[in-house]
Protein backbone atom coordinates (compact mmCIF):
# COMPACT_ATOMS: atom_id res chain seq x y z
CA UNK A 1 0.00 0.00 0.00
CA UNK A 2 2.19 2.96 -1.12
CA UNK A 3 2.22 5.52 1.54
CA UNK A 4 -0.22 8.51 1.50
CA UNK A 5 0.45 12.09 2.80
CA UNK A 6 -2.07 14.52 4.81
CA UNK A 7 -4.81 14.93 2.25
CA UNK A 8 -5.75 18.74 1.25
CA UNK A 9 -6.77 20.06 4.86
CA UNK A 10 -10.69 20.09 4.76
CA UNK A 11 -11.06 23.56 5.69
CA UNK A 12 -9.12 24.85 2.68
CA UNK A 13 -10.70 26.92 0.47
CA UNK A 14 -10.10 26.08 -3.48
CA UNK A 15 -10.76 29.08 -5.27
CA UNK A 16 -11.79 29.45 -9.18
CA UNK A 17 -12.87 31.63 -11.36
CA UNK A 18 -15.27 30.99 -14.74
CA UNK A 19 -13.49 32.80 -17.80
CA UNK A 20 -13.60 33.15 -21.25
CA UNK A 21 -12.25 29.80 -23.36
CA UNK A 22 -9.52 31.82 -25.41
CA UNK A 23 -7.90 32.72 -21.76
CA UNK A 24 -6.06 30.15 -20.66
CA UNK A 25 -4.44 31.58 -17.59
CA UNK A 26 -7.91 31.55 -16.17
CA UNK A 27 -9.84 28.03 -17.19
CA UNK A 28 -9.83 27.06 -14.19
CA UNK A 29 -13.73 26.56 -13.29
CA UNK A 30 -12.46 23.22 -11.65
CA UNK A 31 -9.97 23.25 -8.72
CA UNK A 32 -8.52 20.07 -10.61
CA UNK A 33 -6.08 22.39 -12.53
CA UNK A 34 -2.80 23.51 -11.72
CA UNK A 35 -2.30 26.80 -13.38
CA UNK A 36 1.38 27.18 -14.27
CA UNK A 37 3.14 30.59 -14.87
CA UNK A 38 6.59 30.37 -16.63
CA UNK A 39 8.45 33.52 -15.73
CA UNK A 40 11.67 32.53 -17.40
CA UNK A 41 11.92 35.71 -18.90
CA UNK A 42 11.75 37.64 -17.06
CA UNK A 43 12.66 36.85 -13.04
CA UNK A 44 14.43 33.99 -14.93
CA UNK A 45 16.14 37.38 -17.21
CA UNK A 46 17.16 38.46 -13.66
CA UNK A 47 20.08 35.98 -12.79
CA UNK A 48 23.43 37.63 -13.84
CA UNK A 49 24.41 37.03 -17.46
CA UNK A 50 21.17 35.68 -18.45
CA UNK A 51 19.59 38.48 -20.51
CA UNK A 52 18.01 37.13 -23.92
CA UNK A 53 17.78 39.43 -27.08
CA UNK A 54 13.96 39.85 -27.90
CA UNK A 55 14.42 37.05 -30.60
CA UNK A 56 15.55 34.13 -28.43
CA UNK A 57 12.97 35.34 -25.97
CA UNK A 58 10.46 34.51 -28.70
CA UNK A 59 11.65 31.25 -29.36
CA UNK A 60 11.70 30.42 -25.66
CA UNK A 61 8.08 31.86 -25.38
CA UNK A 62 7.22 29.76 -28.67
CA UNK A 63 8.64 26.55 -26.79
CA UNK A 64 6.76 27.21 -23.53
CA UNK A 65 3.71 27.43 -25.88
CA UNK A 66 3.94 23.90 -26.88
CA UNK A 67 4.49 23.01 -23.78
CA UNK A 68 1.05 24.31 -23.05
CA UNK A 69 2.43 26.39 -20.19
CA UNK A 70 -0.65 29.05 -19.37
CA UNK A 71 1.31 32.09 -18.70
CA UNK A 72 4.47 33.42 -19.90
CA UNK A 73 6.00 36.16 -18.21
CA UNK A 74 7.16 37.93 -21.14
CA UNK A 75 9.19 40.82 -19.15
CA UNK A 76 9.01 44.48 -17.61
CA UNK A 77 8.23 46.89 -20.13
CA UNK A 78 9.33 49.57 -18.14
CA UNK A 79 12.93 48.70 -17.45
CA UNK A 80 14.06 49.22 -20.97
CA UNK A 81 13.20 49.86 -24.53
CA UNK A 82 14.72 46.25 -25.46
CA UNK A 83 12.24 44.51 -22.31
CA UNK A 84 9.20 46.71 -24.20
CA UNK A 85 10.24 45.34 -26.94
CA UNK A 86 10.52 41.73 -25.94
CA UNK A 87 7.27 41.50 -24.18
CA UNK A 88 5.66 43.04 -27.66
CA UNK A 89 7.20 40.37 -30.12
CA UNK A 90 5.82 37.58 -27.28
CA UNK A 91 2.40 39.43 -27.12
CA UNK A 92 2.42 39.20 -31.28
CA UNK A 93 3.85 35.71 -31.66
CA UNK A 94 1.58 34.06 -28.76
CA UNK A 95 -1.74 32.77 -29.55
CA UNK A 96 -2.15 29.82 -26.55
CA UNK A 97 -1.16 30.95 -23.51
CA UNK A 98 -1.54 34.30 -21.90
CA UNK A 99 1.00 36.63 -22.02
CA UNK A 100 1.88 38.62 -19.04
CA UNK A 101 3.69 41.78 -18.09
CA UNK A 102 5.62 43.06 -14.95
CA UNK A 103 5.11 46.64 -13.58
CA UNK A 104 5.69 48.33 -10.31
CA UNK A 105 2.18 49.76 -8.71
CA UNK A 106 2.60 52.57 -10.40
CA UNK A 107 0.61 54.17 -13.49
CA UNK A 108 3.38 54.44 -15.53
CA UNK A 109 4.18 51.44 -15.50
CA UNK A 110 1.10 49.85 -16.16
CA UNK A 111 0.63 51.69 -18.92
CA UNK A 112 3.72 50.80 -20.28
CA UNK A 113 3.02 46.91 -19.24
CA UNK A 114 -0.41 47.44 -21.40
CA UNK A 115 0.99 49.35 -23.96
CA UNK A 116 3.61 46.19 -25.07
CA UNK A 117 0.55 43.75 -24.40
CA UNK A 118 -2.17 45.32 -26.20
CA UNK A 119 -1.75 42.81 -29.54
CA UNK A 120 -1.70 39.57 -27.47
CA UNK A 121 -4.62 37.10 -28.27
CA UNK A 122 -4.82 36.86 -24.13
CA UNK A 123 -3.29 38.81 -21.64
CA UNK A 124 -2.46 39.89 -18.04
CA UNK A 125 -1.04 42.59 -15.74
CA UNK A 126 0.83 41.64 -13.29
CA UNK A 127 1.75 44.02 -10.38
CA UNK A 128 3.34 44.12 -7.23
CA UNK A 129 4.22 46.52 -3.66
CA UNK A 130 6.24 45.49 -1.21
CA UNK A 131 4.54 44.55 2.36
CA UNK A 132 7.22 43.18 4.63
CA UNK A 133 7.85 45.73 7.51
CA UNK A 134 12.00 46.28 6.35
CA UNK A 135 10.99 46.38 2.85
CA UNK A 136 7.80 49.49 3.22
CA UNK A 137 10.37 50.93 5.93
CA UNK A 138 13.80 51.17 4.10
CA UNK A 139 13.34 50.56 0.79
CA UNK A 140 9.62 52.44 0.06
CA UNK A 141 9.64 54.61 2.98
CA UNK A 142 6.24 54.28 3.33
CA UNK A 143 3.52 53.60 5.99
CA UNK A 144 1.35 50.42 6.02
CA UNK A 145 -1.68 52.58 4.96
CA UNK A 146 0.08 54.33 1.93
CA UNK A 147 1.16 50.82 0.49
CA UNK A 148 -2.27 49.01 0.73
CA UNK A 149 -3.86 52.44 -0.94
CA UNK A 150 -1.12 52.61 -3.65
CA UNK A 151 -1.45 48.58 -4.40
CA UNK A 152 -5.45 49.34 -4.71
CA UNK A 153 -5.08 52.60 -6.86
CA UNK A 154 -2.45 50.33 -9.21
CA UNK A 155 -5.01 47.55 -9.58
CA UNK A 156 -8.10 49.93 -10.42
CA UNK A 157 -5.82 51.56 -12.84
CA UNK A 158 -4.29 48.09 -14.51
CA UNK A 159 -8.21 47.51 -14.74
CA UNK A 160 -8.51 50.35 -17.61
CA UNK A 161 -7.01 47.42 -20.04
CA UNK A 162 -8.05 44.03 -18.97
CA UNK A 163 -9.84 42.17 -15.90
CA UNK A 164 -6.43 39.51 -15.75
CA UNK A 165 -4.97 41.34 -13.12
CA UNK A 166 -2.19 39.55 -10.48
CA UNK A 167 -1.08 41.20 -7.62
CA UNK A 168 1.59 40.28 -5.78
CA UNK A 169 2.65 41.68 -1.79
CA UNK A 170 6.75 41.57 -2.75
CA UNK A 171 8.67 40.12 0.29
CA UNK A 172 5.33 37.91 1.36
CA UNK A 173 7.42 35.89 3.34
CA UNK A 174 8.52 38.23 5.69
CA UNK A 175 5.40 40.13 5.71
CA UNK A 176 2.97 40.28 8.81
CA UNK A 177 -0.10 37.90 8.28
CA UNK A 178 -2.21 40.13 9.57
CA UNK A 179 -1.19 43.18 7.21
CA UNK A 180 -0.85 40.53 4.22
CA UNK A 181 -4.94 39.76 5.03
CA UNK A 182 -5.66 43.37 5.02
CA UNK A 183 -3.83 44.46 1.66
CA UNK A 184 -5.03 41.07 -0.27
CA UNK A 185 -9.01 41.83 0.17
CA UNK A 186 -8.44 45.18 -0.60
CA UNK A 187 -6.89 44.32 -3.75
CA UNK A 188 -9.17 41.65 -4.34
CA UNK A 189 -11.97 44.18 -4.02
CA UNK A 190 -10.86 46.46 -6.24
CA UNK A 191 -10.42 44.11 -9.15
CA UNK A 192 -6.85 41.21 -8.68
CA UNK A 193 -7.77 38.19 -10.17
CA UNK A 194 -4.78 36.54 -9.02
CA UNK A 195 -3.20 37.06 -5.94
CA UNK A 196 0.76 35.97 -6.15
CA UNK A 197 2.34 35.04 -2.17
CA UNK A 198 6.16 35.67 -3.17
CA UNK A 199 9.27 34.23 -1.03
CA UNK A 200 11.10 37.04 -1.85
CA UNK A 201 14.13 36.24 -0.31
CA UNK A 202 14.24 32.76 0.15
CA UNK A 203 13.33 32.78 3.91
CA UNK A 204 10.30 30.70 4.07
CA UNK A 205 10.56 26.42 4.96
CA UNK A 206 7.73 24.09 3.61
CA UNK A 207 5.56 23.72 6.56
CA UNK A 208 5.32 26.87 7.71
CA UNK A 209 4.88 28.51 3.48
CA UNK A 210 2.39 25.91 3.21
CA UNK A 211 0.63 26.93 6.70
CA UNK A 212 0.44 30.58 5.26
CA UNK A 213 -1.17 30.10 2.36
CA UNK A 214 -4.12 27.77 3.91
CA UNK A 215 -4.22 30.89 6.43
CA UNK A 216 -4.68 33.54 3.77
CA UNK A 217 -6.90 31.74 2.35
CA UNK A 218 -8.94 30.81 5.10
CA UNK A 219 -9.02 34.69 6.78
CA UNK A 220 -9.48 36.87 3.75
CA UNK A 221 -13.00 37.21 3.62
CA UNK A 222 -13.42 37.37 -0.14
CA UNK A 223 -10.17 35.04 -1.13
CA UNK A 224 -12.80 33.33 -3.18
CA UNK A 225 -12.89 35.34 -5.96
CA UNK A 226 -8.84 34.93 -6.42
CA UNK A 227 -6.93 32.00 -7.33
CA UNK A 228 -4.11 31.87 -4.98
CA UNK A 229 -0.68 31.35 -6.71
CA UNK A 230 3.13 31.48 -4.97
CA UNK A 231 6.39 32.91 -6.14
CA UNK A 232 9.47 30.71 -4.55
CA UNK A 233 12.89 31.48 -4.31
CA UNK A 234 15.73 29.11 -3.64
CA UNK A 235 17.75 30.65 -1.21
CA UNK A 236 17.89 28.22 0.98
CA UNK A 237 17.53 25.18 -1.90
CA UNK A 238 13.39 25.21 -0.76
CA UNK A 239 11.75 26.70 -3.99
CA UNK A 240 10.52 23.65 -5.18
CA UNK A 241 9.50 22.19 -2.07
CA UNK A 242 7.65 25.47 -0.87
CA UNK A 243 5.89 25.59 -3.67
CA UNK A 244 4.48 22.23 -3.22
CA UNK A 245 3.73 22.76 0.26
CA UNK A 246 1.63 25.94 -1.06
CA UNK A 247 -0.39 23.77 -3.58
CA UNK A 248 -1.26 21.10 -1.02
CA UNK A 249 -2.62 23.75 0.88
CA UNK A 250 -4.63 25.58 -1.84
CA UNK A 251 -2.74 27.19 -3.94
CA UNK A 252 -3.65 26.49 -7.50
CA UNK A 253 -1.08 28.50 -9.84
CA UNK A 254 3.04 28.35 -9.16
CA UNK A 255 5.39 30.68 -10.84
CA UNK A 256 8.35 28.63 -11.83
CA UNK A 257 10.91 29.15 -14.43
CA UNK A 258 12.63 26.43 -16.87
CA UNK A 259 16.04 24.37 -15.09
CA UNK A 260 15.07 26.82 -11.95
CA UNK A 261 16.45 30.03 -13.38
CA UNK A 262 16.52 33.21 -11.80
CA UNK A 263 17.58 36.38 -9.60
CA UNK A 264 20.38 35.25 -7.00
CA UNK A 265 19.29 30.80 -6.36
CA UNK A 266 16.52 30.94 -8.74
CA UNK A 267 13.06 30.11 -8.58
CA UNK A 268 11.12 26.80 -8.16
CA UNK A 269 12.09 25.02 -11.02
CA UNK A 270 9.29 24.27 -13.73
CA UNK A 271 10.34 21.09 -14.40
CA UNK A 272 10.69 19.82 -10.74
CA UNK A 273 7.09 21.44 -9.66
CA UNK A 274 5.50 20.26 -12.38
CA UNK A 275 6.63 16.26 -12.28
CA UNK A 276 6.45 16.11 -8.42
CA UNK A 277 2.78 16.66 -8.91
CA UNK A 278 2.34 14.55 -11.99
CA UNK A 279 3.86 11.69 -9.80
CA UNK A 280 2.44 12.21 -7.19
CA UNK A 281 -0.91 12.31 -8.01
CA UNK A 282 -1.46 9.86 -5.22
CA UNK A 283 -0.81 13.46 -2.34
CA UNK A 284 -1.46 16.21 -4.83
CA UNK A 285 -5.51 17.09 -6.05
CA UNK A 286 -4.91 18.80 -8.80
CA UNK A 287 -2.66 18.19 -12.13
CA UNK A 288 -0.97 21.11 -15.27
CA UNK A 289 -2.32 20.63 -18.01
CA UNK A 290 1.43 20.60 -19.52
CA UNK A 291 2.70 18.03 -22.38
CA UNK A 292 5.81 17.44 -19.92
CA UNK A 293 7.60 15.32 -22.90
CA UNK A 294 8.47 18.88 -23.83
CA UNK A 295 10.37 19.66 -20.83
CA UNK A 296 13.78 18.69 -22.25
CA UNK A 297 13.92 20.76 -25.61
CA UNK A 298 13.12 23.52 -23.19
CA UNK A 299 15.60 22.51 -20.67
CA UNK A 300 17.63 23.01 -23.56
CA UNK A 301 17.30 26.09 -25.18
CA UNK A 302 17.11 27.88 -22.50
CA UNK A 303 20.40 26.52 -21.31
CA UNK A 304 21.78 27.23 -24.69
CA UNK A 305 20.62 30.78 -24.94
CA UNK A 306 21.10 31.85 -21.55
CA UNK A 307 24.64 30.08 -21.67
CA UNK A 308 24.01 28.71 -18.17
CA UNK A 309 24.77 24.66 -17.85
CA UNK A 310 22.25 22.59 -16.37
CA UNK A 311 24.55 20.34 -13.40
CA UNK A 312 24.98 16.78 -14.41
CA UNK A 313 22.81 15.78 -11.39
CA UNK A 314 19.86 18.09 -11.79
CA UNK A 315 16.52 16.30 -11.11
CA UNK A 316 14.56 15.54 -14.24
CA UNK A 317 16.68 17.63 -16.70
CA UNK A 318 20.52 16.59 -15.81
CA UNK A 319 22.12 14.29 -17.94
CA UNK A 320 22.36 11.81 -15.10
CA UNK A 321 18.94 12.15 -14.18
CA UNK A 322 17.81 8.64 -15.39
CA UNK A 323 21.41 7.29 -15.52
CA UNK A 324 21.96 4.19 -13.28
CA UNK A 325 25.83 3.93 -12.48
CA UNK A 326 25.29 0.65 -9.66
CA UNK A 327 25.44 -2.50 -10.91
CA UNK A 328 22.67 -3.23 -8.46
CA UNK A 329 20.49 -0.35 -9.76
CA UNK A 330 21.14 -1.88 -13.37
CA UNK A 331 20.19 -5.22 -12.66
CA UNK A 332 17.14 -4.13 -11.21
CA UNK A 333 16.00 -1.23 -14.18
CA UNK A 334 17.04 -4.47 -16.48
CA UNK A 335 14.53 -6.81 -14.95
CA UNK A 336 11.74 -4.10 -13.93
CA UNK A 337 12.06 -0.21 -14.45
CA UNK A 338 10.03 0.78 -11.86
CA UNK A 339 12.63 -0.89 -9.12
CA UNK A 340 14.68 2.29 -9.39
CA UNK A 341 12.99 4.82 -11.83
CA UNK A 342 9.65 6.87 -10.06
CA UNK A 343 9.21 8.73 -13.89
CA UNK A 344 9.85 7.58 -17.93
CA UNK A 345 12.59 9.19 -19.24
CA UNK A 346 10.28 9.67 -22.14
CA UNK A 347 7.45 11.27 -19.96
CA UNK A 348 9.96 14.38 -20.05
CA UNK A 349 11.58 14.35 -23.68
CA UNK A 350 14.74 11.99 -23.21
CA UNK A 351 14.59 10.32 -26.09
CA UNK A 352 15.19 6.03 -26.26
CA UNK A 353 16.76 6.33 -29.36
CA UNK A 354 19.34 9.30 -29.33
CA UNK A 355 21.46 9.07 -32.69
CA UNK A 356 19.13 10.66 -34.99
CA UNK A 357 20.99 11.74 -37.99
CA UNK A 358 24.30 11.28 -39.92
CA UNK A 359 26.14 12.57 -43.24
CA UNK A 360 23.68 11.06 -45.96
CA UNK A 361 20.30 12.15 -44.01
CA UNK A 362 18.44 14.82 -46.62
CA UNK A 363 16.73 17.89 -45.58
CA UNK A 364 13.55 16.13 -45.06
CA UNK A 365 14.83 13.92 -42.84
CA UNK A 366 16.24 17.18 -41.07
CA UNK A 367 13.31 19.01 -40.94
CA UNK A 368 11.06 16.29 -39.32
CA UNK A 369 13.66 15.69 -36.70
CA UNK A 370 13.96 19.44 -36.15
CA UNK A 371 9.99 19.30 -36.03
CA UNK A 372 9.96 16.68 -33.45
CA UNK A 373 11.94 18.30 -31.42
CA UNK A 374 10.13 21.33 -31.23
CA UNK A 375 12.14 23.57 -33.35
CA UNK A 376 9.96 25.76 -35.95
CA UNK A 377 12.44 28.35 -38.35
CA UNK A 378 10.82 31.78 -39.22
CA UNK A 379 12.21 31.35 -42.56
CA UNK A 380 13.63 28.69 -44.61
CA UNK A 381 16.65 30.78 -45.43
CA UNK A 382 17.72 30.32 -41.30
CA UNK A 383 16.19 26.37 -42.06
CA UNK A 384 18.93 26.19 -45.06
CA UNK A 385 22.03 27.96 -43.16
CA UNK A 386 21.15 25.42 -40.23
CA UNK A 387 20.79 22.17 -42.62
CA UNK A 388 24.65 23.70 -44.31
CA UNK A 389 26.30 23.49 -41.08
CA UNK A 390 24.73 20.15 -40.13
CA UNK A 391 26.10 19.08 -43.29
CA UNK A 392 29.45 20.57 -41.90
CA UNK A 393 29.45 18.94 -38.35
CA UNK A 394 28.15 15.58 -40.11
CA UNK A 395 31.57 15.24 -42.00
CA UNK A 396 33.02 15.53 -39.09
CA UNK A 397 31.49 13.63 -36.75
CA UNK A 398 29.45 10.05 -37.86
CA UNK A 399 26.54 10.39 -35.54
CA UNK A 400 24.42 13.74 -35.18
CA UNK A 401 22.37 13.43 -31.71
CA UNK A 402 19.28 15.50 -30.75
CA UNK A 403 21.86 17.51 -28.20
CA UNK A 404 24.02 18.38 -31.38
CA UNK A 405 21.29 19.79 -33.24
CA UNK A 406 20.06 21.66 -30.51
CA UNK A 407 23.57 23.40 -30.32
CA UNK A 408 23.43 23.42 -33.92
CA UNK A 409 20.48 25.76 -33.94
CA UNK A 410 21.33 28.30 -30.81
CA UNK A 411 24.72 28.64 -32.64
CA UNK A 412 23.26 29.76 -36.07
CA UNK A 413 20.95 31.90 -33.68
CA UNK A 414 23.63 33.89 -32.05
CA UNK A 415 25.56 34.43 -35.43
CA UNK A 416 22.04 35.44 -36.98
CA UNK A 417 21.48 38.46 -34.41
CA UNK A 418 24.91 39.15 -33.53
CA UNK A 419 26.14 40.22 -36.41
CA UNK A 420 28.65 43.11 -35.90
CA UNK A 421 31.83 40.57 -35.52
CA UNK A 422 32.00 37.36 -36.88
CA UNK A 423 34.28 34.69 -36.87
CA UNK A 424 35.81 33.76 -40.32
CA UNK A 425 39.34 31.83 -39.40
CA UNK A 426 41.30 30.51 -37.18
CA UNK A 427 44.45 29.02 -36.87
CA UNK A 428 46.29 27.95 -33.69
CA UNK A 429 50.39 25.85 -33.43
CA UNK A 430 50.62 24.35 -30.59
CA UNK A 431 53.17 21.65 -29.68
CA UNK A 432 55.48 20.77 -26.79
CA UNK A 433 57.69 23.52 -25.48
CA UNK A 434 56.69 26.13 -27.25
CA UNK A 435 54.92 29.28 -27.09
CA UNK A 436 50.80 28.50 -28.56
CA UNK A 437 49.72 31.17 -31.35
CA UNK A 438 46.84 31.77 -32.98
CA UNK A 439 46.60 33.92 -36.12
CA UNK A 440 42.73 35.33 -36.67
CA UNK A 441 40.34 36.79 -38.95
CA UNK A 442 37.27 38.42 -37.94
CA UNK A 443 34.81 40.35 -40.13
CA UNK A 444 33.80 43.55 -37.71
CA UNK A 445 31.09 45.64 -39.02
CA UNK A 446 31.50 43.82 -42.41
CA UNK A 447 35.21 44.46 -42.59
CA UNK A 448 38.18 41.71 -42.60
CA UNK A 449 40.91 42.50 -40.09
CA UNK A 450 43.70 39.31 -39.11
CA UNK A 451 45.83 39.39 -36.01
CA UNK A 452 48.21 37.05 -34.48
CA UNK A 453 49.21 36.64 -30.76
CA UNK A 454 50.41 34.10 -28.35
CA UNK A 455 49.59 33.18 -25.18
CA UNK A 456 49.71 30.77 -22.30
CA UNK A 457 47.75 28.43 -24.05
CA UNK A 458 45.86 27.87 -26.92
CA UNK A 459 42.72 29.52 -25.97
CA UNK A 460 44.45 32.21 -24.55
CA UNK A 461 46.69 32.70 -27.27
CA UNK A 462 43.02 32.78 -29.34
CA UNK A 463 41.49 35.33 -27.00
CA UNK A 464 44.45 38.06 -27.02
CA UNK A 465 44.33 38.07 -30.62
CA UNK A 466 40.35 38.42 -30.63
CA UNK A 467 40.94 41.04 -28.05
CA UNK A 468 43.24 42.92 -29.89
CA UNK A 469 40.90 43.80 -33.11
CA UNK A 470 37.91 44.26 -31.04
CA UNK A 471 39.35 46.03 -27.85
CA UNK A 472 36.34 45.20 -25.97
CA UNK A 473 38.36 45.76 -22.61
CA UNK A 474 36.10 42.91 -21.33
CA UNK A 475 37.34 41.00 -18.16
CA UNK A 476 36.82 37.00 -18.51
CA UNK A 477 34.87 35.92 -15.51
CA UNK A 478 34.61 32.50 -16.41
CA UNK A 479 35.34 29.75 -18.77
CA UNK A 480 33.80 26.52 -19.37
CA UNK A 481 33.66 23.88 -21.47
CA UNK A 482 31.30 20.94 -21.75
CA UNK A 483 30.61 18.15 -24.16
CA UNK A 484 27.77 18.01 -25.74
CA UNK A 485 27.92 14.29 -26.66
CA UNK A 486 30.28 11.49 -24.85
CA UNK A 487 33.02 10.65 -27.03
CA UNK A 488 36.55 12.20 -28.16
CA UNK A 489 34.75 13.37 -31.83
CA UNK A 490 31.85 14.93 -29.46
CA UNK A 491 30.79 18.43 -29.78
CA UNK A 492 32.34 20.61 -27.52
CA UNK A 493 30.52 23.57 -25.63
CA UNK A 494 32.00 26.47 -24.82
CA UNK A 495 30.75 29.19 -22.25
CA UNK A 496 32.27 32.27 -21.38
CA UNK A 497 31.22 35.12 -19.00
CA UNK A 498 32.32 38.39 -19.85
CA UNK A 499 32.18 41.91 -17.32
CA UNK A 500 32.54 45.16 -18.74
CA UNK A 501 31.11 48.56 -16.32
CA UNK A 502 29.19 46.03 -13.85
CA UNK A 503 27.56 44.83 -17.46
CA UNK A 504 27.85 40.86 -17.47
CA UNK A 505 27.35 39.11 -20.53
CA UNK A 506 27.39 35.38 -21.06
CA UNK A 507 29.14 33.93 -24.63
CA UNK A 508 28.25 30.67 -26.10
CA UNK A 509 29.54 28.81 -28.92
CA UNK A 510 29.99 24.73 -29.78
CA UNK A 511 32.13 23.13 -32.44
CA UNK A 512 33.64 19.48 -32.69
CA UNK A 513 37.09 21.79 -32.45
CA UNK A 514 37.32 22.81 -28.73
CA UNK A 515 39.63 25.56 -28.85
CA UNK A 516 37.16 27.07 -32.34
CA UNK A 517 34.33 26.48 -30.03
CA UNK A 518 36.19 28.91 -27.54
CA UNK A 519 36.95 31.21 -30.31
CA UNK A 520 33.18 31.36 -30.81
CA UNK A 521 31.98 31.99 -27.26
CA UNK A 522 34.37 34.56 -27.08
CA UNK A 523 33.38 36.48 -29.97
CA UNK A 524 29.39 35.76 -29.15
CA UNK A 525 30.10 37.80 -25.73
CA UNK A 526 31.90 40.36 -27.36
CA UNK A 527 29.01 41.19 -29.70
CA UNK A 528 26.57 41.34 -26.55
CA UNK A 529 28.89 43.25 -24.10
CA UNK A 530 29.40 45.94 -27.05
CA UNK A 531 25.89 45.83 -28.00
CA UNK A 532 24.15 49.37 -27.76
CA UNK A 533 24.09 50.98 -24.37
CA UNK A 534 20.99 52.26 -24.68
CA UNK A 535 19.25 48.55 -24.06
CA UNK A 536 20.30 48.86 -20.77
CA UNK A 537 17.91 48.48 -18.12
CA UNK A 538 16.93 50.97 -15.44
CA UNK A 539 17.21 49.74 -12.07
CA UNK A 540 14.32 48.87 -10.15
O1 LIG B 1 10.55 37.60 -6.11
C1 LIG B 1 9.63 38.43 -6.23
O2 LIG B 1 9.08 38.95 -5.25
C2 LIG B 1 9.21 38.79 -7.57
C3 LIG B 1 7.94 39.57 -7.67
C4 LIG B 1 8.01 40.64 -8.69
C5 LIG B 1 6.79 38.63 -7.87
O3 LIG B 1 9.84 38.41 -8.54
ZN1 LIG C 1 11.15 36.67 -7.98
Amino acid sequence: MPWRGPALRNSTKLNTIATPATDRSRTVNNPDQLIIFDTTLRDGEQSPGASMTRDEKVRIAKALEKMQVDIIEAGFPIASQGDFEAVQAVARAITDSTVCALARALEKDIDRAAEALKEASAFRIHTFLATSPIHMREKLRMQPDEVVERAVAAVKHARRYTDNIEFSPEDAGRSDPDFLCRILEAVIDAGATTLNIPDTVGYAVPEQFGALIGELMERIPNSDKAVFSVHCHNDLGLASANALAAVMNGARQVECTINGLGERAGNSALEEVVMAVRTRQDLFQCDSRLDTTQIMTCSRLVSGITGFPVQPNKSIVGANAFAHESGIHQDGVLKSRETYEIMRAEDVGWSQNRMVLGKHSGRNAFRARLKELGIVFESEAELNDTFTRFKELADKKHEIFDEDIQALVTDTGLAAENERIKLISLRVCSATGETPEATIVLSVDGKEHSATASGSGPVDATYCAIESIVESGAELQLYSVNNITSGTDAQGEVTVRLERGGRIVNGQGADTDIVIASAKAYVNGCNKVMQDGTKEKTQV
